[in-house]
């Protein structure tokens, strides 16, 4: 099977398994399990940030930096296609009470700066207009297609916003990969957030887990609303321990995959009925159009799928996501089949 459906699909390697197996582990909820602890202070010291949390997933991390930094009635303004936004079930709603105020960015590549951010500030405005909270970055940007943020891009709106008095969550899900494009740090690219959210399941390749950063105050806090969305692990160094390893192990790695994402979408721009934008590959995220081939997205996923190579449709698009379980080698087979169905 080639599976590329997502980054989330990989299976831990044999280091990660080894380390699972051997994890010292205590109960973290009284905040004594010893590998949680240590990958909390190697996450906070790689990123730059006073303190960092263990989350089950990173729409918890997400949620939680929701609540933490707004109160219910304000807005939090997110570019159209944010996953906070669109795939985290309304919680900023249900949970936090907030209005999500979506925005367009001028650049199709979904990439927000400040011009477009200010005109949908609710800042010190009469009192019909609710509060802007809170601004929520994505880096890098799963729904435009993996497109990166520059550190520079990223703390000039984090400047802006502070000047207001608005925190700045970003999710960073995939922000090693967006280290990986641009050359920076992950400390670089999240420097002047209030906080940040990273997956260690998806590009990294853990089975489990993301991590959430901010100063030790906001982190003290998000142990406690960790606990009420039900996010209180016990012995849980066994699933931190494969972190640990992925932080190692997965990073060298992330520049093989971004290089068959590249040649997946160079050889699918080169396919009957395929619209791809090949600016938008800039990282391990393909998305292609194919409204004006003779098969639906659907039907070509399902075509796919009798190959043995699963991708996602949505619309009249279709995704495929490389990682570390996807060889090159694949990438070519995939591009064989989707010629034969295609042509
Ligand atoms: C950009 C982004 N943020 C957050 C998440 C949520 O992560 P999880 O599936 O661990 O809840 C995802 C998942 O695909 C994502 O792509």
């Amino acid at each position: 099977m080639i599976d590329l459906r997502s980054d989330t699909v990989t299976k831990p390697t044999p280091a990660m398994r080894k380390a699972m197996a051997e994890a010292e582990v205590g109960d973290d909820v009284y905040a004594e399990d010893p590998t949680v602890i240590k990958l909390q202070e190697k996450v906070a010291a790689m990123f730059g940030k006073e303190a960092s949390i263990f989350m089950p997933t990173g729409s918890m991390g997400n949620q939680v930096a929701v609540k933490l930094h707004t109160k219910p009635g304000d807005e939090v303004i997110i570019e159209e296609r944010g996953h906070i936004f669109n795939y985290e079930m309304g919680t900023p709603s249900v949970v936090s009470g907030v209005l999500i105020r979506p925005v367009k960015s001028k650049n199709p590549n979904g990439i927000l700066d400040w011009t477009d951010i200010e005109p949908a500030l609710h800042v010190d405005q009469p009192y019909y207009a609710c509060p802007t909270g809170l601004i929520c970055l994505e880096n890098s940007h799963n729904l435009a297609g993996g497109t990166v943020m520059t550190g520079e891009q990223c703390t000039a709106i984090s400047n802006n916003a502070h000047k207001l008095g608005l925190p700045v969550h970003l999710d960073g899900a995939r922000i090693f990969n967006a280290a990986a494009t641009t050359g920076e740090s992950v400390a670089e690219l999240s420097k002047e957030c209030d906080s940040v959210q990273f997956c260690l399941s998806k590009g990294l390749g853990a089975p489990i887990g993301s991590m959430l950063l901010g100063t030790r105050d906001f982190i003290d806090e998000g142990v406690v609303w960790r606990k009420r969305f039900g996010g209180g692990m016990r012995q849980v160094g066994v699933l931190a321990a494969a972190g640990l390893v992925a932080l190692e192990e997965s990073p060298p790695k992330i520049e093989q995959d971004h290089r068959n994402a590249r040649a997946l979408a160079e050889g699918v721009a080169d396919l009957a009925g395929v619209k791809i934008d090949l600016e938008s590959v800039q990282t391990n995220i393909v998305i292609f159009d194919v409204s004006k081939a003779a098969l639906s997205s659907n039907e070509i996923c399902g075509k796919l799928e009798a190959e043995d190579i699963l991708a996602i449709p949505f619309g009249t698009q279709i995704r495929m996501v490389t990682h570390y379980d996807v060889s090159h080698a694949e990438i070519e087979t995939t591009l064989m089949k989707l010629n034969e169905i295609l042509k």
